[in-house]
């Protein structure tokens, strides 16, 4: 048991993710609370070598189970070395993904069994969960058009999985409203199309109502 709070993000390729946590992050810093982003794959220089290892696309014939056991190398380090320590802190740990994206991209998107998938999922994450996770939802073409932006704007290539097709993210975005229907009291699903100041503030509305039941702080952002 620990007093922190964990949030993460999840989604498809362009649904928002990091813009997101990135704006929660700094504004309950600004705020004065004690909290942390991190990011998977990487939040540790192991993890960062795995990322790098994940996204080379000249692995191009990599077997979904070495992926899978790749994320759950990246993550079990994680959560020793950074997310379990901080939330024994206190602290609130927002991550950019987490073991849903296992469920969601080898489960559902390379089919893998999700019983498998589970089953790793809390080994890797010493059965470490979510208090709240919030489902970007945006269609996959959607998606994939912003990385195209992005690849373009930053010129940065892209990598492995983001060269996959609209079918594969389809699949991905199903595992994630499964996830949603199968574990609602932690889900919130949020229009990934909306602009990015409503996503903040509906963002920024429940994660108050849950510090404010942990009595975190009291009327934390709107007091
Ligand atoms: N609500 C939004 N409306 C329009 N554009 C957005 C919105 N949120 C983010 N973007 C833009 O879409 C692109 C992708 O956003 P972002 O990097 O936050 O997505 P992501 O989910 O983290 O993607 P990835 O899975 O590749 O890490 C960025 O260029 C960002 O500025
Ligand atoms: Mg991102």
């Amino acid at each position: 048991m620990y007093d922190g709070v964990f949030i993460t993000f999840e989604g498809i390729e362009g649904a928002g993710k990091s813009t997101q946590a990135k704006i929660l992050f700094q504004t309950l810093s600004e705020e004065g609370l004690p909290c942390l982003l991190t990011n998977e794959p990487g939040g540790t220089p192991i993890g960062n070598a795995i990322r790098e290892m994940l996204g080379n696309t000249g692995f191009k014939d990599m077997a979904p189970l070495t992926e899978l056991f790749l994320f759950s190398a990246s993550r079990a380090q994680h959560v020793e070395s950074i997310i379990r320590p901080s939330l024994e802190e206190g602290k609130i740990v927002i991550c950019d993904r987490f073991a849903d994206a296992s469920i969601a991209y080898q489960g559902f998107g390379r089919k893998l069994p999700l019983t498998l998938v589970q089953d790793t999922n809390e080994k890797a994450s010493w059965n470490v969960k979510p208090d709240i996770t919030f489902f970007l939802d945006v269609e996959p073409a959607k998606g994939l058009t912003r990385i195209q932006n992005r690849i373009i704007e930053l010129e940065v290539p892209a990598d492995r999985i983001e060269k996959e097709n609209l079918e594969f993210f389809e699949r991905v975005r199903e595992g994630y409203l499964y996830l949603s229907r199968e574990e609602p009291h932690r889900y919130r699903v949020l229009d990934g199309s909306l602009g990015v100041d409503d996503l903040k503030k509906i963002i920024l509305e429940s994660v108050n109502k849950e510090l404010t039941k942990r009595k975190f702080r009291k009327n934390l952002l709107f007091g």
